[in-house]
């Protein structure tokens, strides 16, 4: 088994990487039961997959273990469904002890996660991410929160888990393409830290059937967990993860949620930050031609035409952006990031119009 620590003094926290490791938990988390009520967090799906067998494994364990369901898609992280949770907890007679068992992908991660920060002033969680998304990038970090009228994520908090159990095997019910989106994740990873890691990534991406899943999942975690150690709370290095976000993100808002995945989206947005990097003298012409070359190796859906144009506000409004200064990321090489002030709509405007 791999564990890759999260380091962030009295809030650390182990991320464990195995295949198999679901029928692990109730040995690993033995001294963590003190006769509290558990509440596994979750969708009706996966507790038909794999939770309702955690569930009993749990019980046999001798844990006292009850669930909650909460729907699929981003409703799920909506201020009724976390009141929802909240009242069913309370129905539950949960209670300070209670401890939370987020299994799912992102959406059940970061509503549960929020849960777990609020429910009477915080109580201790755990995430078991299902998609390779959530194994990848959102379990990790403590970023939870849900969705407002007015946009994604605008209410949450970062409260770091407890532990997070990584289980690859659990990949083979999800859908390729949530693979294909999570697997942009893991090349941002090497694109933004480890140029020997990016360029083995994108070699597997000839054949995903064998890709190495253990293995990658394993080290993208590490990258992560080394720059949320360092900088919880984003005032500089963990603002590397945003690469190829500042764009992603606004495709996924013109086009709307749930039209285009996150993580195609993501490597969309790599590939304009890597065409900006080139054009202001960074990244090199040919080092950008295979940059950009491994990241279409990917099975990316065709984006549908758009007017760049009506994308500028979307970046305008990222939360990344501070005091209106947008802090764009990009590549001095591949394998390592920074980030600059330089970026000027022209730049953005002509990057967006190499990936329609
Ligand atoms: N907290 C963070 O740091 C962070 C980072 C990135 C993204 N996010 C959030 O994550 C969310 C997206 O997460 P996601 O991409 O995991 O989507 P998701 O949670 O919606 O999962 C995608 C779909 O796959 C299904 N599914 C999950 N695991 C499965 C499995 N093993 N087999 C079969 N089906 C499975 C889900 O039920 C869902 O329908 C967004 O809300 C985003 O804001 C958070
Ligand atoms: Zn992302």
């Amino acid at each position: 088994m791999k564990t890759i620590n999260v380091n962030l003094e009295k809030r650390s926290y182990p991320i464990y990487v195995e295949n198999g490791l679901i029928k692990e938990i109730p040995s690993i988390l033995k001294d963590h039961n003190k006769d509290q009520k558990w509440i596994i967090i979750s969708q009706h799906r996966l507790m038909e997959f794999f939770g309702f067998e955690l569930m009993n494994q749990l019980k046999q364990a001798g844990y006292s273990v009850d669930y909650i369901t909460v729907p699929t898609g981003e409703t799920a992280k909506s201020i009724l469904e976390f009141n929802r949770i909240i009242s069913q907890m309370i129905e539950m007679k949960c209670d300070r002890s209670t401890t939370i068992l987020a299994l799912g992908g992102g959406v059940v991660g970061d509503a549960a996660g929020f849960v777990a920060s609020s429910f009477m002033r915080g109580i201790d969680y755990y995430q078991i991410p299902t998609t390779l998304l959530a194994m990848v990038d959102s379990s990790i970090g403590g970023k939870t929160g849900i969705n407002i009228a007015e946009g994604k994520n605008l209410v949450g908090a970062i409260y770091q888990p407890k532990g997070v159990f990584v289980d690859p095997t659990i990949l083979e019910s999800l859908p390729k393409e949530e693979v294909v989106s999570g697997l942009g994740e893991i090349l941002k990873y090497g694109a933004i830290k480890d140029a020997t890691f990016f360029s083995a990534t994108s070699q597997h991406l000839e054949n995903i059937d064998a890709f190495p899943f253990e293995d990658a999942i394993a080290r993208s975690c590490e990258i992560k967990a080394t720059i949320v150690s360092q900088d919880e709370r984003e005032g500089g290095l963990r603002r590397l993860l945003n690469f190829g976000h500042t764009i992603g993100h606004a495709l996924e808002a013109h086009f709307g949620y749930g039209q285009i995945r996150h993580g195609d989206a993501v490597s969309y947005g790599m590939i304009s930050a890597g065409w900006i990097s080139k054009e202001l003298g960074l990244l090199k012409k040919d080092d950008y031609k295979t940059f950009k070359q491994s990241i279409l190796r990917l099975p990316l859906p065709i984006l549908n035409k758009f007017d760049p144009v009506s994308l500028l506000p979307f970046i305008k409004n990222d939360k990344k952006t501070i005091s209106g200064q947008l802090h764009f990321v990009i590549l001095n090489q591949i394998g390592s990031a920074d980030t600059t002030e330089k970026v000027t709509d022209e730049l953005l405007l002509n990057s967006m119009k190499i990936i329609q």
